[in-house]
């Protein structure tokens, strides 16, 4: 069984996937982690991240290991390492690519046929599980979206201003929102939901409550 939690960054997709796989007995699947990830090793590569053949030697050999929690790259843990605004600003370009989002889309399903998941990314819902169980498209106001990542990163000890998060984060949104390869968009069949006045617990009993229905029902 498959649940999908797309939308834009700072909505809560992650800590709200978690949650939700917890109370459900499903695992998670972060595949922003992917994203990050081949993100690091093509700027260690010393690649040009705008050239879409730059990167397609470098996936062949790539290992991406997403043990609970953890994100490891060649056996190294590197799940503090792709957390940094440079990784993140340097993703956009990563997810734009054509041949990384054809094996990344593969090794999602991979990961997914294992066992039953709660996926959470852009395009889980649209590209990569258009017959999950359950798809949810979680958004809320970018004011918030962006007061939330600054907090994020300020506890994680990132020295960087509200007025620098809120424009990457615009810029982000639009380059994700435009690109002509599995855009951000909700799938025609996902629920919506708006996190901007809700807790993070609110948004999972919804999530859990729809999920459960759609089991008995199924
Ligand atoms: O959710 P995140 O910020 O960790 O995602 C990192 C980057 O990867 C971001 O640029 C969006 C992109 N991404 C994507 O294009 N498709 C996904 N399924 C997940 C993330």
């Amino acid at each position: 069984m498959i649940v999908t939690i797309d939308g834009p960054a700072g909505a809560g997709k992650s800590s709200a996937a978690r949650m939700l796989a917890a109370r459900l007995g499903f695992a998670f699947l972060d595949t922003g982690a992917m994203y990050r990830a081949v993100t690091l090793a093509g700027l260690r590569a010393g690649c040009d991240l705008a050239d879409p053949s730059a990167l397609t030697k470098l996936l062949i050999n790539l290992r991406i290991e997403l043990p609970p929690g953890r994100v490891l790259l060649d056996g190294e843990d590197i799940t503090a390492l792709i957390r940094t605004p440079d990784i993140t600003a340097a993703s956009g370009a990563v997810a734009s690519n054509p041949a990384v989002r054809k094996q990344l889309v593969v090794w999602q399903r991979e990961i997914a046929a294992r066992g039953d998941f709660v996926c959470e990314g852009r395009d889980q819902g649209t590209i990569v599980f258009p017959d999950a169980l359950c798809k949810f498209f979680l958004f809320a106001d970018p004011d918030e979206r962006a007061r939330r990542r600054h907090r994020e990163l300020a506890t994680r000890g990132e020295t960087i201003t509200l007025a620098e998060v809120t424009s990457a984060q615009r810029e982000r949104d639009a380059r994700d929102a435009a690109r002509d390869i599995a855009p951000m968009i909700p799938a025609q069949d996902a629920i919506l939901l708006d996190s901007t006045r809700l807790t993070l617990d609110d948004v999972v009993a919804r999530m859990d409550s729809e999920v459960r229905r759609r089991m008995k029902s199924d």
